[in-house]
Order: structure tokens, then C-alpha cells, then sequence
């Protein structure tokens, strides 16, 4: 790095807290300053983004979501008769549109559940679309909807609802896209926040052929590519950058190694990029990787580890027809 490159860094990291306010800004600076760029693919859901996510899950490759909702279709009545009608408090953590869960409420209502329903999110335009769709579907219902980011409610979610038994759903394999440690960090906290025999139904995406799977990411439409693209336009719009997107390809493989689709920006030739807002300059040499997401892949016997280790246990696990995806109910021991 030149002298003026040095000086210019330590001007930045000894005026940081004063440059640098958003959370997002602050992990910009500090992942694309890594050896290996990296930055969290939990940016990667600005409005364009949350619209080009609910894309994917159209693509003919992407088969998650449909897996999902035909387990939900086939065993929404089913997945908590183990209560045996004891009245709980439902919460979604990060419900989003919502579109998945109204389907398995419908299910739950008809099967004659009693719940009042708490979903969590930290886009006030998914909560509020969500509740008054419920509201005019379901009137009976009662719906609270919670705003903020989920992580914030999890060590006390046994204080929100007036039931005494706790269920929460953690559907859409968004657990696939924490790190190890950050998914045992948020298990540890949902165990803290829960009381003994409450319920967790997680959705967790299946190992399969490496193809399968490496298609998923690649659809031919390309829209994984820009969603993926879309967080270096994000930079642009929030923090002043000048990426020319047409100037990085998506590149997604598996990793057996760390059970995990990991997906990658690849510069396609030498570039210097500065981000005006927070004042950092960065180079990127030809074919060097900013690394963007993981999805972690499970086995039946990484699920029970799993649940074991985060202080629940396995009660059932619904697969679709293929056995691509499963919804695992745990039980907080
Ligand atoms: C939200 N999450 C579970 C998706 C996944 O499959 O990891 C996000 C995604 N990334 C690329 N395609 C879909």
C-alpha cells in the first residue's frame, strides 16, 4: 500500500465513529478492508433487493421455496397437534410478505388451533402489509405485529404474548445464511428466551446433488446474479461508490468443506473503487472475490447435532415428496 493509501486509512479508522453512523456503512469499511473481502448478505435486502429476493423464489431452479410451501400445504394442520389444543402465542421471526405463513395459518385456524400470532420484522411495509391481510382474512385473529429487527426480541420472547406456551417459526432456510457461530449465538439466545416444552419449527435446506444445488444459484434468468450485483448498486446509492456492476461477474459454488453454497462478486479487471460518503478507497485486483453469502446445507444427523447442541430437541421432521427441504420442529429441553 503507498504512503498516501496509509495515510488516508488511518485518517479514516481515527475519524471513524464520526464518519461512519449506519451499521452498514461501518461493515463496508471494515469487510472490504479484509485480506478477503467480505461483506454480510444480510444487505442484500434494500427494497430492490427484498424484490429481486421474491423473484428467485420463482425461478424454476430455486426449489426451496417451492418445497416449502408444499410441506406447509400437506402438514400446516399438523405440525403442532402435539399441544393437543393447549393455546399458544405464534411468533415468525422475519416473516417478510408473508406469503408462506398465511397459507399455514389458514391451516392452523381450520384445524381449530387457538394462537394469537406475533409476527417479526424489520420492514414496517412487510408487518403492515402482512397484519392488515390477515386482519381482513382472518378477523378473528389476534395479530400483533412486532417492528424491529428479530435478533432484539429473541432472550425475552416469552415475555411478549399472555400464553404461557411458546411457538416461533424460523421458516425459508434463513438459518442456512448464518455463519456457525452466529447460528449457535441466535439458537443460544431463542433457548434463553424460551421456556421448557416450547416449540421451534425451523426450515432447513437438505444436502442434494452438488448440481441441483449449484443450479439453484445460477438460475439461467440471472436473477440471483443481480440480486447478488444489486448490493455494490446499494453501495453506490448509500455510500457514494462508484462500482460499475457490468464490471463484476457473480460467480456461486458448493463448498463441501463448510456444507454451503458460498457466493462470490469477481472483479473482472484491476479497479480502484473510493466510496466518497465514508471516504474509502479500495483496489481490487483482476479476479479478486468479494465473498457475499453462504447457505449452509443440511443432513438429517447435522439437524439433530444441531438441535442438540443449541439446547432443544428434534420432535418431527416434515420433508416435501423429493426430500429437498425439511421443516424440523425442535422441543427447548
Ligand atoms: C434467504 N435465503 C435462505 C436464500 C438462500 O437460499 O440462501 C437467499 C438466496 N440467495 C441466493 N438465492 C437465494
Amino acid at each position: 500500500m503507498s504512503d498516501l493509501m496509509l495515510k488516508k486509512q488511518r485518517i479514516v479508522e481515527e475519524n471513524f465513529d464520526t464518519i461512519v453512523d449506519s451499521e452498514f456503512a461501518k461493515d463496508v469499511v471494515y469487510g472490504l478492508s479484509q485480506p478477503q473481502k467480505r461483506l454480510s448478505s444480510k444487505y442484500f435486502y434494500n427494497d430492490a433487493g427484498s424484490q429481486l429476493f421474491d423473484l428467485i423464489t420463482e425461478q424454476p431452479e430455486y426449489y426451496l421455496t417451492r418445497a416449502e410451501t408444499d410441506i406447509i400445504q400437506k402438514y400446516g394442520s399438523q405440525f403442532f397437534t402435539c399441544l393437543e389444543g393447549t393455546p399458544f402465542n405464534l411468533f415468525e421471526l422475519g416473516c417478510g410478505n408473508g406469503d408462506k405463513t398465511f397459507n399455514l395459518i389458514e391451516n392452523m385456524l381450520s384445524a381449530g388451533q387457538h394462537f394469537s400470532f406475533y409476527p417479526m420484522d424489520i420492514s414496517k411495509v412487510a408487518i403492515d402489509g402482512l397484519v392488515k391481510n390477515l386482519h381482513q382474512s382472518f378477523p378473528l385473529l389476534n395479530v400483533q405485529g412486532q417492528l424491529g429487527d428479530y435478533h432484539q426480541f429473541l432472550a425475552q420472547i416469552n415475555t411478549l404474548g399472555k400464553q404461557q406456551q411458546n411457538v416461533v417459526l424460523f421458516l425459508g432456510s434463513n438459518i442456512g445464511n448464518y455463519t456457525p457461530a452466529q447460528a449457535a449465538e441466535l439458537l443460544g439466545d431463542l433457548k434463553k428466551g424460551l421456556n421448557s416444552g416450547d416449540l421451534l419449527l425451523i426450515g432447513m435446506d437438505l444436502k442434494k446433488d452438488f448440481d441441483r444445488m449449484t443450479a439453484a444459484y445460477n438460475d439461467k434468468n440471472k436473477v440471483t446474479e443481480k440480486f447478488n450485483l444489486n448490493l455494490l448498486s446499494r453501495m453506490n446509492e448509500e455510500l457514494g461508490a462508484n462500482f460499475d456492476v457490468n464490471k463484476f461477474n457473480h460467480y456461486e459454488i458448493y463448498n463441501p468443506l463448510d456444507n454451503a453454497m458460498q457466493s462470490f462478486l469477481v472483479a473482472i479487471e484491476k479497479q480502484s473503487i473510493s466510496l466518497s460518503t465514508i471516504n474509502l478507497d479500495i483496489e481490487f485486483d483482476a479476479f479478486e472475490t468479494l465473498f457475499v453469502e453462504s447457505s449452509h446445507k443440511y443432513s438429517f444427523r447435522d439437524i439433530e447435532i444441531l438441535a442438540h447442541k443449541s439446547g432443544f430437541e428434534v420432535v418431527e421432521s416434515y420433508t416435501d415428496d423429493k426430500q429437498d427441504f425439511v421443516d424440523s420442529l425442535w422441543r427447548r429441553l
